[in-house]
Formats: structure tokens, C-alpha cells, sequence
């Protein structure tokens, strides 16, 4: 890998955040890696500042000097936002030394956090206070908090509790010019103009750089009760949770749809995992209630009244913490199985609850159109109408053949799945966020007038188009 600064611009690094703050870009390769192998970034160097103060100088000097800026967090995105795939000549910064938890403040329910503070440490130190800071998902050991804004993630609790940018009542940001943009109070109501902490929040890097956040914790419930249940499909799992949000409120945190097939991936690549239903099933759901003392038994009054009614094949309840795990972790290595499996696209796709069931039937028949032998592992976010197909070469047929053998395969199935979702009215990036994977796609289903607005801001902010460059807008 060539290294694309000047000595000039490393020393200037360096000379800000001393020695232990950079990595030359030879030593990067950590950060040049896609979580699901499919790109290889580039880095001239990695920068680390431990504070905002660095960090803005940082940016004040990229800004003079026309220097791109990778902002990364924790690195597992899918989209390629935190990957540079052409250009050598760019700055990974990375927030990671930026892990502080500054402030709990239980009276005004917030959490304090730098931007570089892994999701599951912000978990744990909410809980050291009895309260819990609901953003969560698969990577929560690894993403962090300046990530999960920037690309305002979804995860596993938005259908109670929201996405990032629900959960986030203020920012402190490094604006392109360098100046720092200091926004953390705990306000919930100010209405004192632009909202520039919405503005940042989804913008991928590309208006600004999260520093640190007010995020909204919650008192931890009583009583978390959690079921895995085998169903007849989509259609079923949706009314069990119109029936759960009937019957038992808005106690109903998660509710996450699992095909057989993909339950098998997973019991297949890790064996310590076990699918805890004994006879098979086409289609499955996780679902997660948290409430106040008796909601135990009115979840199981309610699942048994649903066996009986015969619209739920079998259910299990989570009786102990430990068992509690033990089913998510049948959910959360869903991911890392699809990839050992050889997926050959992981869609993110976003519907109206309504079309959830024709979106997983039309886009089973379009990719059985596409190619008869493709196996299809739908799963995720059914209550938020987020459900993520992965895609894999006929059985028995490597990854790297069926590719060979089928040139634009990839493409064909990322665009069928796009197709579906567009003709169900729905979002072509639900949760992951635009990155360098789908920029044409942006490109070709956004609305005209969306597209000239968000360059417009971004050339106002970014007029040397330093921060992420070539992510979002392209
Ligand atoms: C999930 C990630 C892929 O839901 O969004 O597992
Ligand atoms: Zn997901």
C-alpha cells in the first residue's frame, strides 16, 4: 500500500495527538477491513486524537490543506461509510482513545458518553445505576456510539424504544471547519432554531464528526420476559404482535422474525447453540416484553391462549437469565453465520408493516425468477417491517464458483431486492445507511428534490468535501 500524505501533513498529525495518536497506513489494515469481506479500504494513516480539542485541530488543518477525513467508529458497518475503496491519500480517524463516560445525570435520564464509547459499555454503565440505555443490536460489543449516530442505527428495540436519533437528545460535533459545535444539553424541549443535532445524526460523517452525546436512559423494568415461537410465517408472526400490543400494551420491546433455515445455519456453525423447539419450523420469532411485576403470567396466559387457538405452533419462555442469552444468541450470530455460509448479498430494506408479507413473498418468487437454486435466509425487524434477506449459491455450489459462474449475480440480487421494496413503498436502506454500497441506489430512487436539498447542505458545510468523501452523496 502506497501512503498517500505528505510527511508534512503526518508530522502535523502527530505533533497534535503525539506518537501513540497515529498509525502509519502500512499498520492499518484493521481498519481497512469490511465486516462481511466483500471491500478492502485503503488508509495513508491513522489518526487517534483523545480529545475533542485534537480532534477539531485536526479537521482545522485537513480543512486548510484539502485532507479527507474517514471518521470511524467501531468498524461494523456494512456499507462501506467507514471505508476509503479508491483514494490512499485519506486520514482514518478514529474516536477510539474518545471513550469517556463523562456524566450520568439519573434526574434528567441521561447518559453522557464520547463518541468512540462501545454501545456495550454505555449498556453496562447505565446499569451500574439501574437503568438502561435501550439501543442494541448484534454488534454491540464492537459498534460504538459515534457510529451508531452517524448512521442513526436500528437494531433490535426501535418498535418501543426508537432508533439512535430517538434516543439522543443532544450532540457535541467538529463541524468541517474545525469549530466545535457544543450541544449537549439535556433539553427536551428547545426549540431555538435548526436542529443541527438531527441534521449530523444519519449524515454518515459527511456534515460533521459526533464527539459525544446526551443519550436517554430509562429506568430497568421488573420483569423481562422472553419467547421463541414456531409459526406458520410473516403473515402469522405480524398478527402475534398485533395481538401482543392488544393484550399486554406497549410492553412488547422486540419482536424478530427467524427463518428455519437460517435457525439451521446458526445451530450449524456453532454448536453450542441448539434451536430450543424440538419439531421444525419454516418460520420462528423471538420476542422480547419488559414490564412491571405480573407481566410474566400475562405472557404466558397469553402465548398458551395462542397455542390453543392453534395460531402459534409451540412456544418456549425464557426462565432464567441464562436462557434469556441463550436464545438472542440464536438471533445475534445470525450475521455471523449468513457470512460463513457464503450470503452473497445481506439485504437492509425497509417496508410498511402492511406489505411485510407480500415483501418477503414477492422478493422469494423474484429471486427464484433470477436463478431457481438461490436459498434465501429472511430474517430481523418485523415489527419495524425491516426484514433482511440473505442470499446464498445453490447448495452445494461454493461462493466463489457461483460468482465466477454468474457474472452481476450480486448486482441482480441486490436490484431485485431494491425492486421489491420500492413497489411496496418502501425504504431502500432501513437501518445501515447509505455508505459507498449504495450510493447509485440513493442516486436512483430518491426523489429529485431530496437529492439537490442534501447536496446544497453539504457543499454550504463542507465546501472542500473533506469529511467522508465519496460516502452518501458521492
Ligand atoms: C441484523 C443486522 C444485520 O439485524 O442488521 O442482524
Ligand atoms: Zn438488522
Amino acid at each position: 500500500m502506497t501512503e498517500g500524505l505528505t510527511e508534512r501533513a503526518k508530522g502535523r498529525f502527530e505533533e497534535i495527538v503525539g506518537a501513540r495518536g497515529v498509525r502509519p497506513g502500512a499498520e492499518a489494515q484493521r481498519y481497512t477491513e469490511d465486516p462481511r469481506d466483500r471491500f478492502t479500504g485503503k488508509a495513508g494513516i491513522v489518526v487517534m486524537p483523545a480529545s475533542t480539542e485534537e480532534l477539531s485541530e485536526i479537521v482545522r488543518f485537513c480543512n486548510d490543506d484539502g485532507i479527507a477525513l474517514i471518521p470511524y467508529g467501531g468498524g461494523t458497518g456494512v456499507v462501506a461509510g467507514q471505508l476509503s475503496l479508491e483514494r490512499d491519500d485519506v486520514v482514518i480517524l478514529s474516536l477510539e482513545r474518545m471513550n469517556r463516560i463523562r456524566d450520568i445525570r439519573a434526574d434528567d435520564g441521561v447518559i453522557v458518553v464520547e463518541a468512540g464509547c462501545v454501545l456495550e459499555n454505555v449498556h453496562a454503565a447505565a446499569a451500574e445505576h439501574g437503568l438502561q440505555f435501550p439501543l442494541s443490536m448484534a454488534s454491540k460489543g464492537s459498534c460504538t456510539i459515534g457510529g451508531n449516530l452517524a448512521t442513526n442505527a436500528g437494531g433490535i428495540q426501535v418498535l418501543r424504544h426508537g432508533n439512535a436519533r430517538d434516543l439522543c437528545l443532544g450532540i457535541e460535533a467538529v463541524l468541517p471547519s474545525g469549530e466545535i459545535l457544543s450541544e449537549l444539553s439535556p433539553l427536551r424541549k428547545n426549540n431555538t432554531g435548526f436542529d443541527l443535532r438531527h441534521l449530523l445524526i444519519g449524515s454518515e460523517g459527511t456534515l460533521g464528526i459526533i464527539t459525544a452525546a446526551t443519550l436517554i436512559v430509562k429506568p430497568i423494568e421488573p420483569e423481562v420476559v422472553t419467547v421463541f415461537a414456531a409459526l406458520p410465517g410473516p403473515a402469522e408472526a405480524l398478527s402475534l404482535y398485533q395481538g401482543m400490543r392488544r393484550r399486554l400494551g406497549d410492553a412488547v420491546s422486540g419482536i424478530e422474525l427467524m427463518s428455519g433455515f437460517g435457525v439451521g445455519l446458526v445451530t450449524g456453525h456453532f454448536n453450542t447453540l441448539r434451536n430450543p423447539l424440538g419439531a421444525p419450523s419454516d418460520w420462528y420469532v423471538l420476542t422480547e416484553l419488559a414490564g412491571q411485576e405480573g407481566l410474566q403470567e400475562a405472557v404466558e396466559n397469553f402465548f398458551g391462549d395462542e397455542i390453543e387457538a392453534g395460531r402459534i405452533a409451540d412456544a418456549v419462555l425464557a426462565s432464567s437469565e441464562g436462557q434469556r442469552q441463550a436464545l438472542w444468541d440464536l438471533r445475534e450470530h445470525t450475521p455471523e453465520a449468513n457470512r460463513l455460509s457464503g450470503a452473497i448479498c445481506s439485504s437492509d430494506t425497509s417496508v410498511p408493516i402492511a406489505f411485510v408479507e407480500r415483501f418477503v413473498a414477492e422478493t422469494h418468487a423474484a429471486l427464484t425468477k433470477l436463478h431457481p437454486g438461490l436459498r434465501v435466509n429472511s430474517y430481523g425487524h418485523i415489527g419495524d417491517g425491516n426484514i433482511h434477506h440473505n442470499v446464498f449459491p445453490p447448495e452445494g455450489v461454493t461462493k466463489a464458483d457461483f460468482i465466477g459462474d454468474t457474472p452481476g449475480i450480486i448486482e441482480a440480487v441486490r436490484m431485485a431486492i431494491n425492486e421489491v421494496t420500492v413497489g411496496c413503498d418502501g425504504a431502500i436502506s432501513a437501518e445501515h445507511g447509505i455508505g459507498r454500497l449504495k450510493v447509485s441506489d440513493l442516486g436512483r430512487y430518491g426523489q429529485p428534490a431530496k437529492l439537490e436539498t442534501i447536496k446544497a447542505i453539504k457543499a454550504a458545510m463542507d465546501p472542500k468535501n473533506i469529511l467522508n468523501p465519496g460516502a452518501l452523496i458521492g
